[in-house]
């Protein structure tokens, strides 16, 4: 697989409402190849594209994920807290974000996001089976900090990409890889860790930090062999991807 220098984060995120249909579309106005999406399912079980546990910060209502369903997430409106230009926005389903992922031709990390009182085996289950019927292996990579998560997503699928998310990269990672046999480690750049690094290349693994948004002071971690960055604007580190006015 020929991983991106450059994911949009969840979307693109500095110039759309994060994870939603407008940022996916956003990105790819911009000419980002490769985009990060956060899937988690409702209390009812259905697959959508949201980071947080609760529906407060993002949208015009409140509660948590798990105590909602498909018909009460509907009406909530998730583009007006970003700005009024989005005003009427719905949370994205994951099926309707993987059919504009697919129809867009982007690349999609899909992180599998275990929140609190969320089935680790029922997400990746739901998640990996709709992706894989809708995007081709070289274009889908799934991560999650849960590893029960992807053990189930490695249980499902031989050859399915798989990236290895933590905060500071564990001294565990290798055990956890050679179970899992991910083709990426994905890592907080803030809390990177040179020598980790050498042993996460040696090991033939990709290295991709979140979330970057200060070119200058992670500049040196190319020179390190980083080989990609999630970001939530790609136009900060290359003029070729801008913003395309709506
Ligand atoms: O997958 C990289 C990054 O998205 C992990 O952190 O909290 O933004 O989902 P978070
Ligand atoms: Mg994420």
């Amino acid at each position: 697989m020929q991983l991106p220098r450059y994911i949009a984060h969840r979307g693109l995120s500095k110039h759309a409402p994060e994870n939603t249909l407008a940022a996916i579309q956003a990105a790819a106005d911009a000419g980002c190849e490769w985009i990060e999406l956060d899937v988690q399912c409702l209390g009812d079980g259905t697959p959508v594209i949201w980071h947080d546990e609760s529906v407060d910060r993002c949208s015009d209502g409140k509660g948590a994920l798990v105590d909602m369903t498909r018909d009460q997430i509907r009406p909530l409106d998730v583009g007006s807290w970003f700005s009024s230009e989005f005003r009427g926005e719905r949370m994205a389903l994951l099926d309707e974000a993987l059919s504009l992922v697919s129809a867009l031709e982007l690349g999609l990390n899909l992180e599998l996001k275990l929140n609190p009182g969320h089935d680790p085996v029922e997400l990746a289950n739901i998640a990996v089976h709709r992706a894989r019927q809708v995007l081709p292996l070289d274009r889908l990579l799934v991560s999650s900090f849960d590893m029960t998560a992807l053990e189930s997503a490695r249980a499902q699928d031989e050859e399915l990409a798989l990236g290895l998310l933590y905060e500071a990269v564990p001294r565990r990672w290798a055990s956890d890889a050679e179970r899992l046999r991910p083709v990426s480690i994905h890592a907080d750049w803030t809390q990177l860790d040179q020598e980790r690094l050498i042993e996460i290349q040696r090991a033939g693994l990709a290295m991709l930090c979140y979330t970057v948004n200060d070119p200058e002071r992670f500049a040196s971690w190319w020179d390190h062999g980083v080989n990609g960055v999630f970001t939530d604007d790609p136009g900060l580190f290359d003029p070729r991807y801008q913003r395309q006015a709506r």
